[in-house]
């Protein structure tokens, strides 16, 4: 039912971790399940350098946070923001539909990782 990519990724996540020190941190659980994703991100002149994400959910879960943080690494927070769960579910060649509801936990973690640099910068 998941598509190569899906599983590829699920297999090998990439930018597995955490980040010391991280520019922005954001943790979102989906209430549908309870599980649980965790986002750092490096920011250098609005630019997203570097990001690790840890994610305890299931195998659609860790694919789209895989393949989101592979989407957002490089680019700046503006255009980070644009990308959504179902931007990222395309990346990986469709989501089952029951199993959509798990991408929108990358979105979000993404989101607020972003949103607490803005925060801390504002500071
Ligand atoms: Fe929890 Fe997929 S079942 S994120």
């Amino acid at each position: 039912m998941y598509s190569e990519k899906v599983m590829d990724h699920f297999m090998h996540p990439r930018n597995v971790g955490e980040i010391e020190n991280a520019d922005g941190i954001g943790e979102v659980g989906n209430a549908k399940c309870g599980d649980i994703m965790k986002v750092y991100l490096t920011i250098e002149d609005d630019i997203i350098v570097d990001v690790k994400f840890k994610t305890f959910g299931c195998a659609a879960a860790i694919a789209t946070s895989s393949m989101a943080t592979e989407l957002v690494k490089g680019k700046h927070i503006d255009e980070a923001l644009t990308i959504t769960n179902k931007a990222v579910a395309q990346a990986l060649d469709g989501l089952p539909p029951i199993k959509m509801h798990c991408s929108a936990l990358a979105e979000q973690a993404i989101k607020a990782a972003i949103e607490d640099y803005l925060q801390k910068s504002n500071d």
